[in-house]
Parts: structure tokens; C-alpha cells; sequence
């Protein structure tokens, strides 16, 4: 099953100010600010949704086929995801902008300066579909992710014109998108991501009821923070799966794009609903023990074994049968 997973990709840049940002602010100079923070820490972590979803696949054994755009500056981490199975192949280069970075300052008091750059990601928007299906032999299935908002429409209405299944994962982008896009990148989807509180709002702002929605995708996969996750087909009872036991939290960044990793993994491999859902919150586990949506590592012996002591052997064999992690 080939499997073309579009959306942002992205490099966070984070900052530590070992004091407090209002000590730094006069309160009557605001109309003339000028500051800069002497930061004593600095880490680039790589991420943005697609990338960290096509880093969670190629993790597991896949070749996902990564889609979007970023800047000539992208040649790092591009070997990064191809050493971890990715295909690059079809990432769009930018003549003129740097890839989209997120530049974070946080002080002691966890108070946070931010600023999201966009850069190459509106790019994306220029991407079409048809080329990348033909090099690899078709497509059977494109993720929306997070991304420009052109882009997610343009990739959603190409899905739909080819007759492609897609799968839409608007997530954070619902906040600033109008229901009618909404509409439009969720109509007639395979498959349908969103934690609970997406959920919600896309009911409110596509003005869909919980069952209009389902009637109008394939299947619903609602993430539920430490509580798992539901899978809702029509007419059939919804399936409740439990969160895979974790070792310790580190931080969440990422959980949700690790748990499309792994459900999108399973469906390439052919499995049930319910082990999709299981390897999806099994894969964002890992994410969970790690600071960073990347830093982390698949074994495929603890991954068999934790998968095991989490759901059951039965379906572990099941799993050990397509499973290829990266590291033995
Ligand atoms: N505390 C936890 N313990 C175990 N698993 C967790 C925990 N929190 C999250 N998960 C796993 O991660 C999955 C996704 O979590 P969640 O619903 O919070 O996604 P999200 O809100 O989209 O996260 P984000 O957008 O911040 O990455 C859950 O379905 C579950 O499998
Ligand atoms: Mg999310």
C-alpha cells in the first residue's frame, strides 16, 4: 500500500531565558520596545505533522512518501528522514524561502515569546498529486495534514477528483479555517483524525451533527489523550482502545502525529481497526517518554514486547509479522 503523507514540515528552535521577560519590559517605554535576551540554551528539534508522521512510518519498516515544501536549507534533515526510511523524492524545494520554522523563547517562569515563520510551507500549495502517483506506480491513500490551507484543499479536491482515498487530519488548522473549508476537506474522506476536542469543533464550525459527519467519512479516529482512542464506522458499534502503558512522561509534543504513524501503519499492512488503534497509541508512547516528536527510537524486540504486555500475544504475532522497526 502506498501511502503519500502531505502536511508541514518544519524545525523548532527553543530558547531558555534564565530570567523573567516583565523584569525586562518598562511598562511606560512598550511603544518602543527593543529587547534581546541573552538565552542560555538552544535546541533545533525537527518536526512539523508530515514529517514526524513519515519519521514514525519509516520507524516501523514503511517507505512513506513524504509531501510538502521547504528551503535549500532542508538538505540535513532530509538525510535524517531518508536514513529512517522516508521518501523524500517528492518534497518541493523553494528557490526563494527558508524552510518554515517555529522560534520559541521560554523564561523561567515559563512565560513565552514566540513567532511561527512560515516560509516554503506556502509552497506547498503549488503541489500536485498526479506526478507523484505516476512515479511510484499510484497512490492508495493521501493524508492531509496540517499545512498551508491551499494546500489542504488542493490536495483534498485532487484525492477526490482522481478517485485517490484520502484521509483528512485538519487538527490544528480547524482554528483558522471557515466551516466551509472544513467542509470541504472532510467531505468524503476514507478516514477522519482528530482528538476529542477537534471533534467538537468541527461539528460547530462545519455545523454537521456527530452523525453527519460519520456519514460522510469512511471511518472516525478520535484521539483521547492518556484515555486511548474511539473508531467509529456507521452502523457499527464503535471500537474503544486503550492507551498503551507508558514508562514515564517526558513530553507530549508529537503524541498525536506518532499515533497516525502507527495507525497508518497498520493499515498498510493490512490489519483490523482495532490493531491500527493499538499500534497508533503504542507508537505515541515512544513520543510521550521523549522530548521532541523525533527523538525517538523503535526496537523491534521492547516494541513486540511492550505491544504484548499492552494488548495481548495473540495480537503481537499478528503485528511481528509486518513490524520492521528500524533498530533490531
Ligand atoms: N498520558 C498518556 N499515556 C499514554 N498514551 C497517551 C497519553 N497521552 C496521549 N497518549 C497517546 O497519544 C494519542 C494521541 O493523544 P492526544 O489525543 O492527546 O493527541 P493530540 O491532542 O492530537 O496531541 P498533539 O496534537 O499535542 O500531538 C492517544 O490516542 C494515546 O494513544
Ligand atoms: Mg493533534
Amino acid at each position: 500500500m502506498r501511502i503519500a503523507i502531505t502536511g508541514s514540515i518544519a524545525t523548532d528552535h527553543l530558547m531558555t531565558f534564565p530570567g523573567r521577560f516583565g523584569d525586562q519590559l518598562v511598562a511606560d517605554q512598550l511603544h518602543r520596545v527593543s529587547l534581546s535576551f541573552l538565552v542560555d540554551d538552544l535546541q533545533v528539534r525537527r518536526g512539523g505533522c508530515a514529517a514526524n508522521i513519515s519519521f514514525g512510518m519509516g520507524c516501523l519498516g514503511l517507505s512513506p512518501i513524504l509531501v510538502g515544501a521547504v528551503g535549500a536549507d532542508f538538505a540535513d534533515y532530509r538525510s535524517w528522514l531518508e536514513r529512517h526510511g522516508v521518501d523524500c523524492a517528492s518534497v518541493h524545494v523553494s528557490e526563494t524561502f527558508h524552510t518554515a520554522r517555529f522560534l520559541c523563547t521560554t523564561d523561567e517562569e515559563h512565560n513565552q515569546i514566540a513567532s511561527f515563520y512560515t516560509g516554503a510551507m506556502a509552497e506547498a500549495r503549488l503541489i500536485e498529486l498526479q506526478p507523484i502517483a505516476d512515479r511510484v506506480g499510484g497512490l492508495d491513500l493521501v493524508l492531509v495534514s496540517p499545512n498551508d490551507p491551499d494546500a489542504m484543499l488542493r490536495h483534498t479536491d485532487e484525492a477526490r477528483q482522481r478517485g485517490i482515498p484520502f484521509a483528512a487530519d485538519p487538527s490544528q488548522q480547524l482554528a483558522r479555517m471557515p466551516g466551509e473549508d472544513i467542509r470541504q476537506l472532510v467531505d468524503g474522506a476514507a478516514y477522519l483524525f482528530g482528538n476529542d476536542y477537534e471533534k467538537g469543533l468541527i461539528e460547530q464550525k462545519t455545523g454537521w451533527s456527530d452523525e453527519e459527519v460519520l456519514g460522510r467519512v469512511g471511518v472516525r479516529v478520535t484521539t483521547l489523550g492518556p484515555k486511548g482512542v474511539v473508531i467509529d464506522r456507521k452502523g457499527e458499534p464503535s471500537l474503544h482502545i486503550p492507551s498503551a502503558p507508558e514508562l514515564g512522561k517526558a513530553d507530549p509534543t508529537g503524541v498525536g502525529d506518532a499515533f497516525r504513524s502507527g495507525f497508518l501503519a497498520g493499515l498498510a499492512w493490512g490489519l483490523s481497526l482495532e490493531r491500527c488503534g493499538q499500534i497508533g497509541n503504542l507508537t505515541a508512547t515512544h513520543v510521550l517518554e521523549r522530548v521532541g516528536g523525533q527523538e525517538y527510537e523503535l526496537r523491534q524486540r521492547v516494541f513486540l514486547e511492550r505491544f504484548s504486555a499492552a494488548y495481548g500475544a495473540e495480537a503481537a504475532a499478528e503485528v511481528a509479522q509486518n513490524v520492521r522497526c528500524h533498530y533490531a
